[in-house]
């Protein structure tokens, strides 16, 4: 297994280009299954979730074409549909189970495995299965397998989900397109994430109203048709990216970043000392050497701070000024980088849901281990200003979200090397 290496070297200085939304990718892949005509996304990043994805579409009878070495993502969906999303490929990847409201929507059943749980929690689907029976599927449990279909179609409905998760909402989005009549999905996700599939579907012909708040509405069409649509900004990759000055210190622009994709993630910034600046080409963050404030963080559904950049941050927060504590809301178990972060000399307690980072003055290299994707390149920001040198294994985890993370971050001055094994 591959790993990487990093010593600290000091401030950085230059540019970062930051692509497409793996999360947005994920759930606009699956679209293709809702028409006959072709779908194209531009601005896709190159990952190895975004491969497992065109694994699983293709097994359906999907076809996924990667252009422009990836960037553009050509799909069509125009022969025989199989309708079963097989174990083998949904447990290597959660978002496999975004295939579910577009199969019912289009044949009108379907079989998903259940993705099993993975580091970060058990992740049921309980608000998937809900949601979709507001729209008349029956769903039943058998041998690992959701099996799903409807009598005559999906029907249009009102539906409150019990907790705004951001899958249910795609797959909700993505069914209701399709059904008969009007649906009204309340307590909706509000991510980024949901407006982009939103645009994209709309693209394709849906007709769609308020995504990006709480209650979407949305008007059943018979038929959508093709569409190209840019993938939006990874907010994600962006906050991370943000960081690695914020932690090594020095001035990093990175292009194509946007404060209303990452406000919350911002307003934390700004309490710990680190002003953020819009430029024509994206977001400046630029750090003179101080140390960062401590601040407290509360992971929420967005437009809350993003569960998601919480261990990125919590590398930052290791070195501040003070003490600091995050509350992790969203996953029962989104803690696993603070071992790894305290073998690098951090000062971190773990009670549950909570953890207190007491801040020291410097970090100290050491080998550590990947266990989750956000776990993972919070090891590396971490690194970027330790003593000495870090080596970070099982870095399979980053080429799930990060694309060419070693040279974004060489190209910004710092030392960081992969070997591969
Ligand atoms: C999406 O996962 C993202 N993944 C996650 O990013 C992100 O952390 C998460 O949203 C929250 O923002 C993709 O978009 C592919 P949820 P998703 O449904 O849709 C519980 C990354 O690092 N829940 O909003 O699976 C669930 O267990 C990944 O890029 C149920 O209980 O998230 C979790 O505790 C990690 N029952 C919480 O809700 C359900 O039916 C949030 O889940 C569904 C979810």
């Amino acid at each position: 297994m591959d790993r990487i290496i990093v010593r600290g070297n000091g401030p950085l200085s230059g540019q970062i280009p930051i692509a497409g939304a793996k999360n947005a990718c994920l759930a606009l892949m699956p679209a293709t299954l809702l028409s006959e005509e072709p779908l194209t996304l531009t601005n896709a990043p190159r990952l190895s979730d975004i491969r497992t994805m065109t694994e699983l579409l293709a097994s359906l009878g999907a076809e996924v074409t990667q252009l422009q070495g990836g960037k553009v993502l050509a799909s069509g969906c125009h022969g025989e549909i199989n309708p079963v999303a097989d174990y083998e490929i949904v447990r290597k990847m959660r978002a496999s189970n975004l295939v579910l409201g577009p199969l019912l929507a289009r044949l009108g059943h379907a079989v998903v495995s259940l993705p099993g749980g993975c580091a970060i929690g058990a992740r049921p689907m309980d608000i998937h299965i809900e949601a979709l029976e507001a729209l008349g599927a029956q769903i039943e449990l058998k041998e690992g397998y959701l099996h799903a279909k409807t009598q005559g179609g999906l029907k249009g409905a009102v539906h409150e989900m019990r907790f705004a998760s951001v899958g249910a909402t795609e797959n909700f989005l993505m069914a209701a397109s399709l059904a008969k009549g009007t649906s009204v999905l309340k307590n909706a996700a509000r991510e980024p994430e949901i407006v982009d599939l939103a645009n994209c579907l709309r693209a394709m012909g849906a007709q769609i109203s308020g995504d990006g708040t709480s209650t979407i509405e949305i008007q059943g069409v018979d038929l959508l048709h093709g569409a190209t649509h840019p993938v939006v900004t990874d907010r994600i990759e962006l906050g991370t990216y943000m960081l690695a000055p914020v932690i090594a210190g020095g001035e990093v622009e990175c292009i194509g970043g946007r404060i209303d994709l990452i406000a919350a993630f911002c307003e934390k910034l700004d309490l710990a000392g680190i002003s953020v600046t819009e430029t024509d080409k994206g977001l400046k963050v630029k750090n003179r050497g101080d140390r960062i404030k401590a601040v407290d963080v509360v992971t929420e559904p967005f437009p809350g701070f993003p569960t998601d950049l919480q261990a990125q941050l919590m590398a930052a927060l290791c070195t501040a000024e003070g003490t600091s504590v995050l509350e992790e809301k969203i996953f029962e178990n989104r803690f696993m980088h603070a071992p790894e972060l305290m073998r690098m000399g951090a000062n971190i307690e773990v009670h549950g849901g909570h953890a207190t980072v007491h801040g020291v003055s410097k970090m100290k290299g050491a080998p550590v281990m990947a266990t989750d994707l956000r776990a993972s390149v919070s090891l590396i920001l971490a690194a970027l200003a330790a003593e000495g040198e870090t080596e970070v294994r099982r870095v399979y985890h980053l080429d799930r979200g990060y694309e060419r993370l070693v040279r974004k971050l060489s190209a910004v001055g710092a030392d960081i090397e992969r070997i591969h094994e």
